[in-house]
């Protein structure tokens, strides 16, 4: 029964044993999957300065201005990191790990915070698999990096999942194109959401992100990136869209498609799935090539995603893709007496030490509580040992799934289940 006070915890979410074993599938498919493409892990503080947050992300993001957890203490702010790039920068500026060489190719695993109002698949802590390549400006790096994404929800077997793509060019064709945007949708501002309305002065490219009913015809109308890049962008596009081709990695172009951060340039990406609902983001990404030198490091060209992991988990559960249970227990010792739960407590490092897994009831209840109990587990192997066995030298081994039981001496019944754990 739950405690009614915490029935809606803020937006954070438990993982509970029986669920957990999803998460290490999971991550563990995550590990072996950067492995293969040879990205190395990175592990940031959880705690991140505000300022470099703020000005990582851009001032003007729903993220910076309404989303952040943040808290003083004496002189220093401190915010719950809302994503994996701007740390990621951070420690690779703050540890010249360009002087390591060539491109660096890291990746993440771990939780994030935003304040957002929770819904299925929008938490306040949530958790990201993201990947940076920092070093390179060759669409090759964007496409590796893509290719990394997709290759993990290839390895879970998501189907329906589509590639969006576009190009949000470089700063200074940014801003004449941001210039045609507001001379486009001026005439019609009143028409606009309020949410839009805002956007308009601050960042009128958002507008095209915009979910609200009363904004899309308007939308569709506008003007479109592509008319306004920049040659060198828009060759780059090109490029990564063959680099893709070859991969046989199938994008849809996305000309409305502008992310939420202000640090992209060039290329931007996010994978939906219509297996998701109204939240169909699995995940994002996009190359930040300015990012590096505005929180002081080195002018460095870079590239990265970031894809949900509960969203990834509610995709995974609507397919019913097995992604392994909750481990069944290798041996439990029944015990009855003193002499006997001495004996277990004993026992169980030699058993542990082998490699299985093994527990005992630390109770003192029946021998009928504590087989209830080995079934609960579903151990595989029970070992009951009373007076008669102790007297004897010897246990009671029952083979769970066989429904056998015989009477052996220790070191034979710890070679029989070994055997068993092994075949
Ligand atoms: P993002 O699009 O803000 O990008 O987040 C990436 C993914 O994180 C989203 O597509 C979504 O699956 C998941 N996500 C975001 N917010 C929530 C939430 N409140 N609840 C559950 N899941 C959420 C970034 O964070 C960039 N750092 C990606 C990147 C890396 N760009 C370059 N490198």
């Amino acid at each position: 029964m739950g405690n009614p006070n915490y029935t809606t915890h803020l937006g954070m979410v438990d993982i509970l044993p029986g669920d957990v074993e999803r998460w290490h599938f999971i991550e563990n498919l995550i590990r072996d999957t950067a492995r293969t493409f040879h990205f190395k892990e990175i592990r940031t503080p959880i705690l991140e300065d505000t300022g470099l947050i703020a000005r990582g992300i851009g001032g003007d993001t729903d993220i910076v201005s309404k989303e952040m957890f943040a808290f003083e203490r004496g002189d220093d702010r401190y915010v719950l990191r809302p994503e994996g790039t701007a740390p990621a920068v951070r420690a690779y500026i703050q540890h010249t790990l360009h002087q390591r060489g060539g491109s660096q190719k890291l990746f993440y695993i771990g939780p994030m915070f935003r304040a957002e109002r929770p819904q299925k698949g929008r938490q306040r802590q949530f958790h990201q698999f993201g990947a940076e390549i920092l070093g390179s400006a060759d669409a090759l790096a964007d496409a590796e990096t893509i290719a990394l994404m997709h290759t993990l929800y290839r390895r879970l077997g998501v189907a329906h999942i589509t590639l969006k793509l576009n190009s949000v060019g470089e700063p200074e064709s940014r801003k004449t194109y941001r210039e045609a945007l507001r001379d486009y949708f001026r005439p019609h501002f009143h028409l606009l959401s309020e949410i839009s309305q805002k956007r308009f002065d601050t960042n009128p490219m958002r507008i095209l992100d915009s979910k609200e009913p009363e904004d899309r015809p308007l939308i569709e109308g506008a003007p479109l990136i592509r008319e306004y890049l920049d040659a060198d962008s828009a060759a780059h596009y090109r490029q990564l869209q063959k680099h893709l081709d070859r991969l046989g990695i199938p994008y849809e172009e996305d000309p409305y498609l502008v992310r939420g951060l202000d640090y992209y340039t060039r290329t931007a990406f996010e994978l939906t799935s219509s297996d998701l609902g109204a939240q169909d983001a699995l995940g994002g990404g996009g190359r930040y090539d300015l990012l590096v030198e505005e929180l002081g490091g080195p002018a460095t060209p870079a590239v990265g995603f970031a894809v949900g992991l509960e969203r990834l988990l509610i995709v995974a559960d609507a397919l019913n893709l097995p992604l392994g249970g909750e481990k069944r227990l290798d041996v439990y010792i029944v015990t009855r007496g003193d002499e006997a739960r001495k004996w277990a407590l004993k026992h169980l490092r030699p058993l542990r030490d082998t490699g299985l897994s093994a527990s005992m009831d630390l109770q003192a209840r029946s021998m009928k509580a504590q087989m209830k109990e080995a079934d609960r587990e579903a151990a595989r192997f029970v070992l009951l040992v009373g007076d008669d066995e102790l007297a004897s030298g010897s246990v009671t081994l029952r083979d769970m799934d066989a429904s056998t039981e015989e009477t052996v001496h220790f070191p034979e019944a710890l070679r029989r289940m070994v055997g068993v754990a092994e075949g």
